[in-house]
């Protein structure tokens, strides 16, 4: 794995994706290519590949063909080792249904990501606080998922996703589990961040939340890109 990550442009390139599940065809040839502090937006129906063109770009799975390339490293090739390192360092990740710890506070599931990646725990939870403060949720610290309002529960993953300042913030249907007030309210929050430089991949359904934070729509239908159309951004 090329580790020279300095001076690209480029943050994610992908060159012929092809991913198979048996006979199931999730990818079927995938190229694009990301710029550092672009937001992008991918859509499409339900089962054409948007989890899985997401998964290879974390790392979280290997493409059957062609290559994915971030930052200057070979995702595709890099060991199991490799992967795990790139998962915590370079990647956030946010889903749909949040996949925060139950039996963690608010504060412990946010701090828990930069203790995985070596920081004491004390500066992690310095760390944790001030992102929880900076998304708004930090009088609720020490609240449990469990009493957390959808909004709430987003907002902390999106604390625990920024913990290791990733090069790249993923998030696969962030709003699919919220009502459209707090769906907004995360929206408003990716779009923030990418106005401070975060480049970002964003999963939805909701053409009208894609169009609102990302500056670049890409199509996908039946793992192919099917269009690409820029998008302007009104914040
Ligand atoms: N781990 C897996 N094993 C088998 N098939 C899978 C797996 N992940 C995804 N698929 C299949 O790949 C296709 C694309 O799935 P996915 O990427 O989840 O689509 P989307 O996120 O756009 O709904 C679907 O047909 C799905 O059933
Ligand atoms: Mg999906």
């Amino acid at each position: 794995m090329v580790t020279d990550d300095s001076a690209h442009d480029t943050v994610v390139r992908l060159d012929g994706v092809h991913k198979e599940y048996g006979a199931t065809t999730a990818l079927a040839g995938v190229s694009l290519e990301i710029g550092a502090g672009e937001a992008v937006a991918v859509m499409g129906p339900s089962g054409c590949g948007k989890t899985t063109l997401l998964n290879m770009i974390a790392g979280l799975d290997r493409p059957t063909g062609g290559s994915v390339v971030v930052h200057g490293e070979n995702v595709g090739e890099a060991s199991e080792k490799e992967l795990a390192l790139y998962r915590r360092h370079r990647i956030g990740m946010i889903f749909q249904f949040f996949n925060l710890i139950d039996d963690l506070s608010a504060l412990d599931n946010v701090a828990l990501a930069a203790q995985l990646t070596g920081t004491p725990a004390r500066q992690a939870r310095r760390r944790g606080l001030e992102l929880l403060d900076e998304l708004g949720v930090a009088d609720r610290r020490n609240a449990y998922p469990a009493v957390l309002s959808g909004g709430e529960r987003q907002r902390v993953a999106v604390a625990r996703a920024l913990m290791n300042r990733p090069a790249l913030l993923l998030a696969d249907e962030p709003t699919g589990a919220l009502d459209s007030r707090a769906g907004e309210q995360v929206m408003d929050l990716l779009l923030d961040l990418n106005q401070i430089g975060q480049t970002l991949i964003l999963v939805t359904h909701d053409a009208r939340l894609a169009r609102r934070c990302a500056g670049r729509l890409i199509e996908l239908a039946d793992g192919r890109v099917t269009g690409e159309q820029a998008l302007e951004v009104s914040a």
